[in-house]
């Protein structure tokens, strides 16, 4: 699959908090040499808040508001990498950009994997001072997981991967030879 072949070009990278979506986009990037858009950081950026500040003052609906606003405006440009906050699959048009506008990946990973890849949960206010991470993270998973296997063209099990694995079934997926990276 030649990623020039592909609608505008797009690499898209969903999952569940925790699935390294920003670690494997901004690797992707610099092998790729394409822009690395992380909406989390965009957000941040835009708002001059963290994103935890965010949900407390405004609500997770505003927070989501922001996020599809950015993602549709950004998604009309081309050849870039997106990782994308774990909850950008419950908007329905933007379930629709992720399956149009580009190749989209599907970083699967378990609850028990993803609670002990989560070390900082100052951008997760859905799961900050959860007595259970791992419980939380499965109630989460139970409601989303239909629209991440809805929206992937390809779906990677990282749970036994190392991240440098996961980027390099990506690059295999595209068909782009594999340098050092
Ligand atoms: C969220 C995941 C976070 C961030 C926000 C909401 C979610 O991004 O967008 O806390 O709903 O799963 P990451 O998936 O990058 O952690």
């Amino acid at each position: 699959m030649q990623l020039e072949n592909i609608s505008k070009n797009n690499l898209f990278l969903i999952g569940m908090m925790g699935s390294w979506k920003s670690t494997i986009g901004y690797k992707l990037s610099k092998v790729l040499n394409m822009e690395f858009i992380d909406t989390d950081d965009v957000i941040e950026e835009m708002t001059g808040m963290k994103i935890t500040d965010i949900f407390t003052e405004f609500g997770e609906k505003r927070f989501r508001e922001m996020e599809s606003a950015f993602f549709n405006e950004k998604t009309k440009q081309s050849r870039q990498i997106f990782s994308t906050g774990g909850g950008i699959v419950l908007d329905e048009n933007n379930r629709e950009i992720l399956r149009q506008d580009g190749i989209c990946f599907f970083l699967k990973a378990k609850p028990q994997t993803l609670a002990k890849r989560i070390h900082d949960s100052s951008k997760r206010p859905l799961v900050a001072g959860s007595k259970n991470l791992e419980v939380r993270l499965e109630n989460i998973w139970n409601e989303r997981s239909p629209y991440y296997k809805v929206c992937a063209r390809h779906i990677i099990t990282t749970d036994s991967l190392t991240p440098v694995q996961v980027l390099s079934q990506i690059l295999n997926i595209l068909e782009i030879p594999v340098a050092d990276h």
